[in-house]
């Protein structure tokens, strides 16, 4: 793993965006795994910037998200499919026939989800992942005690999770008991994870995850034996691991042909 630590939420988000402009220039038709939740706000907005303002073009892109509501229509203000198309879709240049939410709407949830993961292999496995993290561990909806080999499948929420995303919604009764989540295993094929935590609140979750025994109780420990996670950070998210000096050091010393 490679855990970075930056002065704040802005410059990680940052650093992530130019991570991956840096793979769509190399490689135009790149396919990224996305995330929603406030947390890669600015990493969007980043990436919208130099879409903008440097012609970043990212015509040729594919994308799949990792989750979605059961039971909510795209339209939804709080769908993901919503989130996405206010927040990036509709800001940059990626064909919506190239774009892949999971249908939470789906009568036949398993035919879907396995239609999701056909999908992801046939446009030839996702090359770098973005991702959040729960403030119990969990990544896209992997609540714990999620297989460390799940696949794409619908998951029921925590409460704590509930309540977590409840500002989302006009009245937290709303929001659904069940989504739609690529699983744990799926995450661990994709090629490069860019995980992004910020604040206190995550900090707990940062630190068993990064320092912690690998889990199921804690989902996002497995990235432990991802080939390549990259761990982004600030002060806050943090604040509990032990080895903090130690991550900053090997950061300040990269050599300069492995930086970004
Ligand atoms: C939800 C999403 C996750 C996200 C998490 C944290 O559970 N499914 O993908 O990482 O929320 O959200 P936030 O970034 O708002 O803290």
């Amino acid at each position: 793993m490679e855990i970075i630590i930056l002065p704040s939420a802005q410059e990680a988000c940052i650093y992530a965006a130019r991570a991956v402009a840096g793979l769509i220039t190399r490689k135009p038709t790149a396919v990224l795994g996305l995330a929603t939740g406030s947390t890669p706000l600015p990493f969007y907005h980043e990436l919208v910037r130099q879409h903008r303002e440097e012609g970043l073009d990212l015509g040729q892109v594919t994308t799949f998200n990792l989750d979605e509501y059961v039971g909510l229509a795209p339209e939804h203000p709080a769908s993901y499919h919503h989130f996405m198309r206010e927040n990036f879709f509709s800001k940059v240049n990626i064909p919506a026939s190239q774009t892949n939410v999971p249908d939470g709407l789906g009568t036949d949830i398993p035919a879907t989800c396995q239609a999701y993961e056909a999908d992801i292999a046939g446009a030839g496995g996702i090359d770098v992942q973005i991702l959040g993290i729960g403030g119990d561990g969990h990544i896209g909806f992997n609540e714990p005690s999620s297989s460390l080999a799940s696949r794409t499948r619908i998951k029921t929420l925590t409460q704590r999770t509930r309540e977590d995303n409840a500002p989302f919604f006009s009245n937290p009764q709303e929001v659904p008991h069940h989504v739609i989540t690529m699983g744990v295993g799926t995450i661990m094929e994709t090629r490069h994870v860019i995980l992004l935590a910020f604040g206190e609140k995550k900090a707990q979750a940062v630190a068993e995850s990064v320092e912690g025994p690998i889990t199921a109780m804690v989902p996002a420990s497995v990235l432990q034996l991802h080939r390549q996670a990259t761990i982004l950070l600030d002060e806050g998210s943090a604040s509990k691991l032990k080895r903090a000096e130690y991550y900053r050091w090997v950061f300040e010393n990269k050599p300069a042909w492995q930086r970004v």
